[in-house]
């Protein structure tokens, strides 16, 4: 079945409509949403009603899937069983909203800070995909922008200083930001500070500014130097122009790359329940948004090219 894919904000946004993912998605049809991301960078497909198996399943295509940092400490206590789930809600184990100072709401907290997901991991996160079971009456938005375009919109000579620099990325780092920085030796031990390059090439050659919450200085220059740089860069990027706020529908799932563009979640009351689930893939390339499905789809032009090979002879 094919879907219907809609621009939204070109080069950035577009809808995907007239697809169940967990029924009808052959490899047609995983293709077009595979193009959608690449060419835009957040996709949105209305009307999922996946379980967490589904929703493991579709990402499945796209590449190796992480494990939610939230695992890193065996102590939380939490209401979904699998680790590849990263619970993106205000609910307790019990599905009650979790106490104010709660210290895994404390550390979730860094999300609606602008960053990109697992860029604090050496194999950081590709794609993202987040779906929506409840939301509240209002807020709790999710903010995106689009690196890509602000990139293309700085000056040449900060272009050419910036394409070529490293930047360090940290979760300390991002939740020092909100004063949080109880973390265990354990953790620390877990999660060490990694090096990513501040300019990254989508795989159709388009470069993206790689920065965020996590990205704590650049790597080779004085601290508070880099410091500025990337406060400068996150404060262009993330100018009106540059950002699509998406109001959240029950049942909207919500794909990212994380190589193109940044996001944070917005406040709302929290004493509804805003359940959300997402699943990230890590970027074993680097380059290429989507291991499984690119190598599935180069398999296919070869034997598209050699009818024999195609027939197993
Ligand atoms: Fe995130």
């Amino acid at each position: 079945m094919s879907p219907t894919i809609q621009t939204r904000r070109p080069g950035f946004v577009a809808e995907v409509t007239g697809i169940d993912l967990a029924r009808d998605l052959d490899d047609q049809a995983a293709e077009a949403i595979a193009d959608a991301i690449d060419h835009h960078g957040v996709v949105v497909v209305r009307d999922q009603r996946l379980s967490n198996e589904e929703q493991l399943a579709f990402a499945d295509r796209f590449g190796p899937i992480e494990t939610s940092v939230t695992r890193v400490r065996a102590d939380y206590r939490q209401r979904i069983g699998l680790p590849q789930i990263v619970d993106v809600s205000n609910l307790d184990e019990n599905g009650r909203p979790r106490e104010m100072a709660d210290r895994l709401r404390m550390l979730l907290l860094g999300n609606r800070l602008w960053h990109t997901d697992s860029s604090f991991r050496a194999l950081n996160g590709a794609l993202s995909m987040l779906l929506a079971r409840s939301i509240p009456s209002e807020g709790g938005e999710t903010e995106f922008s689009d690196n890509r375009a602000a990139f293309a919109a700085l000056p040449a000579a900060t272009r050419e200083r910036i394409d070529g620099l490293r930047a360090e990325h940290s979760l300390m780092h991002s939740r020092s930001q909100l004063g949080f920085s109880d973390f265990s030796e354990e953790e620390r031990r877990a999660l060490p500070p990694v090096e990513h390059p501040l300019v990254r090439r989508s795989p159709d050659g388009r470069p993206a500014l790689y920065i965020g919450s996590h990205a704590s200085h650049v790597v080779g220059w004085p601290v508070p130097e880099g410091r500025m740089l990337l406060r400068d860069l996150l404060e262009h990027t993330t100018q009106p122009e540059f950002v699509y706020a998406h109001e959240w529908r029950v049942g909207d799932l919500v794909i990212w790359d994380n190589r193109c563009t940044l996001h944070r979640g917005r406040a709302y009351d929290e004493s509804q329940p805003r359940d959300l689930r997402r699943v990230t893939t890590s970027d074993t390339t680097s380059l290429s948004v989507r291991d499984g499905l690119v190598e599935r789809r180069e398999t296919r032009r070869a034997e598209a090219r050699s009818p024999a090979l195609a027939a197993g002879i």
